[in-house]
């Protein structure tokens, strides 16, 4: 990713926003990251990619996310899909086991 990139796709957090507000605020916690535009609080995928760049921050690097705008877009699209489906399937099952207690 190049640091225009977005990380945070659901509140467009780039790159270069989440390293300068690592440098800048000295988080000690990733999940502090959230003050930087709310990274993260939305669907969460990029939750792990943040967790990556805190981590990449304490040793000392400068944060990179490997691999294209394009594969993440993808990856974070498979992602919410798949908890859609199982968010779906949690509700079927439970509707089901109110149905069948009804019935018993
Ligand atoms: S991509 Fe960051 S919360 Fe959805």
């Amino acid at each position: 990713m190049e640091p225009d990139d977005h990380v945070c796709l659901c509140h467009r957090v780039s790159l270069r926003k989440l390293r300068a507000y690592l440098k800048r605020e000295q988080p000690p916690v990733a999940s502090k990251l959230s003050e930087c535009l709310n990274a993260g609080t939305g669907c969460q995928w990029c939750v792990p990619y943040l967790e990556s760049l805190f981590e990449q921050w304490q040793d000392g690097k400068i944060g990179q996310v490997s691999m294209t705008p394009e594969q993440y877009a993808q990856r974070r699209t498979a992602y919410r899909e798949d908890k859609k489906r199982r968010a779906l399937e949690e509700h079927t099952a439970k509707q089901a086991q109110a149905n069948k207690q009804q019935s018993d």
